[in-house]
């Protein structure tokens, strides 16, 4: 077996949480300390959608019918109407010639790389792009090279190096960063991947749902010009699993050829169900995410009065820069201990010396909570 090689300072502990009784609030069942009564912010359940009732109705109806597992994969006997009908709604609501449901994002990522690269490619992908894209890459075995984050004019560089090779070339990019809170510069990208004639894959984690006209992603105005999203219902959906939208064709080509989607027991048709229900829910709140991102800046606002640390990100994801591992320790232990959960991250998931407190904004927090919150970030010496 191999030994971890992870300095004992960079050991993470796993922490079990339930639910609490307000629909932002957490338990941490492994707390003989601290406050065990906690304010959630820091997972990505944005619209509280993990909790509807009715999400969990049709999740629950869909079990009887249909099981709670698919039994097998797509190929075998677990291709339910449930997967097809959610397939069917997402490429009505994204515009999309083709939806394939996969398990989880993690798995939807490493299959769109496949899909779209190969030993011979040059994948030229953002220094922020999330863990499972590099894993996708990895396993392509393309050569991949990275461009500084959200910065067009090395986005163009890497492109023009690499050209010259006649090798196919991706780009990859998110459209909110994970970490850093940041929108993709979405429409200078597709110009520049149209200019060079190179394919481009979007992740949308966090931005569906909550970015673009009605939700539907900071890609969905440029769609026809981008090769493949990605987006998951772990998130802002409140339910598991994820898809790729493409068109027909490269929808046809995962089908036959992408061991991520053949290979797999298909998505639970709970999930998908819950899926489903949340996608009518998102769409008949169109406001939601609107407000979601105006609270998101009024939290900023009071955020940055409050703490002389600098505070980054546009939309729901806030990170509070703290530099140094031990201080960002600090802050989220002073934070638990008042009540609010937001967890340290820290080297390798980003960059040495720019350790940070992630902070998830929910639909749910009210101004009472953003001043407590407040007064508690002051108290921090
Ligand atoms: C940007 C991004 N892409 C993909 C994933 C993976 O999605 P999932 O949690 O559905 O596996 C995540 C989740 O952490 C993410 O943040």
């Amino acid at each position: 077996m191999n030994k971890i090689k992870i300095p004992k300072n960079r050991l993470r502990k796993l922490q079990t949480f339930t639910l609490g009784q307000k629909p932002y609030e957490l338990q941490n069942i492994n707390s003989d300390k601290i406050n065990n009564k906690i304010i959630d912010l820091c997972s990505n359940d944005y619209f509280g959608l993990s909790r509807d009732n009715d999400v969990i109705k049709a999740s629950y109806k869909t079990s009887l019918s249909e099981g709670l597992g698919s039994g097998s994969s797509r190929f075998i006997t677990g291709s339910r109407p449930i997967h097809k009908l959610l397939e069917t709604h997402l490429e009505g609501w994204l515009k999309k010639e083709k939806v394939l449901l996969f398990p989880s994002g993690f798995q939807a990522n490493i299959a769109a790389v496949q899909g779209l690269a190969n030993r011979s490619s040059i994948v030229i992908a953002d220094k922020f792009i999330h863990n499972s894209l590099l894993v996708g890459v990895k396993a392509t075995g393309s050569k991949l090279v990275r461009f500084a984050h959200n910065d067009l004019k090395d986005l163009e560089n890497k492109i023009l190096k690499f050209k010259v090779t006649q090798n196919s070339i991706l780009i990859i990019v998110e459209s909110l960063y994970s970490m850093e809170g940041s929108i993709a510069p979405l429409k200078a990208i597709v110009e520049i991947c149209k200019k060079y004639n190179v394919e481009l894959l979007v992740d949308e984690a966090h931005a569906l749902g909550i970015l673009g006209p009605d939700g539907k992603g900071l890609s969905f105005d440029l769609s026809d010009d981008i090769t493949m999203i990605t987006g998951t219902f772990g998130k802002s959906f409140g339910s598991g699993g994820a898809f790729i939208a493409c068109n027909s064709q490269i929808g046809e080509y995962l089908i036959q050829t992408s061991g991520a989607f053949r290979y797999t027991t298909a998505l639970s048709p709970a999930l998908a169900a819950g899926a489903l229900k949340s996608l009518q829910i998102i769409k008949s709140n169109k406001t939601w995410g609107i407000n979601l991102l105006s609270a998101s800046k009024k939290w900023k606002k009071e955020i940055v009065r409050n703490i002389s640390f600098p505070v980054r990100g546009d939309c729901q994801i806030l990170s509070i820069i703290t530099g140094q591992e031990e201080q960002t320790i600090l802050l989220q232990k002073h934070l638990e201990k008042n009540g609010f959960l937001a967890i340290a991250i820290r080297p390798p998931t980003v960059p040495e010396n720019e350790s940070r407190i992630r902070l998830t904004i929910r639909r749910d927090l009210n101004l009472g909570i953003l001043k407590e919150f407040t007064s508690v970030l002051k108290a921090f010496k």
